[in-house]
């Protein structure tokens, strides 16, 4: 759904088309919540949230949980001040917990090359969780360079360069309430 009149919204230029409006974010994930509460109900849960993007996704995930839950945050860093992924994906997964004790989730922004997630499944794999499963708000399965999927994933977009909810360009658009494409 495109809303014109809201297209400087916070004072930001560039922003070509909303892509997903505030109020389809919040419905779906409100059942993305209501979809780990039913699943993870009695068990040990962590939110495993990757630094930067996942913040305001995870902020309001976490809301939408009606359990008990731990999180925590990890960094990983591919895109810089460019737009264009970087060949070498630099994941930092020291987390001071054992996550051995826990069913997690990994909460993430958006799926581009894949090559972020798949490092970091592989790296939280070998520090053996009860399970892990990964939820991401974002999918741009055309962008895909190595074989990875998600296990929840709330919308899927073209192959554009997106910003909002969390999504940056060079650390900017993060604050928008809505998901849209940018003239970059
Ligand atoms: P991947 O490793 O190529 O899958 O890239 C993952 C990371 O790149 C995401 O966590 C985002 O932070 C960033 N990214 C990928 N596509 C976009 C986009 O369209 N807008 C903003 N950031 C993006
Ligand atoms: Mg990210």
């Amino acid at each position: 759904m495109i809303y014109n009149d809201t297209l400087n919204c916070c004072g930001y230029e560039n922003i070509k088309k909303i892509l997903i409006s505030e109020d389809e974010l919040k419905a779906a994930v409100q059942a993305a919540g209501e979809k780990i509460t039913q699943e993870y109900r009695g068990k040990p849960l962590m939110l495993i949230g990757i630094l930067s993007g996942s913040f305001v996704f995870l902020a309001d995930l976490c809301r939408n949980i009606r359990l008990p839950c731990e999180i925590v945050f990890v960094r990983s860093s591919s895109y810089g001040d460019s737009t264009i992924s970087n060949e070498d994906v630099d994941v930092n997964c020291r987390i001071k917990r054992d996550i051995s004790k826990y069913h997690v989730i990994i909460v993430e922004d958006i799926i581009d090359t894949g090559k972020t997630l798949k490092k970091m499944t592989e790296e939280l794999k070998e520090k053996h969780p009860l399970s892990l499963k990964v939820y991401t708000l974002l999918d741009k399965p055309e962008r895909r360079e190595v074989d990875f999927a998600a296990d929840y994933s709330l919308f899927t977009v073209p192959n554009l360069f997106v910003v909002g909810y969390g999504l940056d360009y060079s650390e900017k658009y993060r604050n928008l309430p809505f998901i849209a494409e940018a003239s970059i």
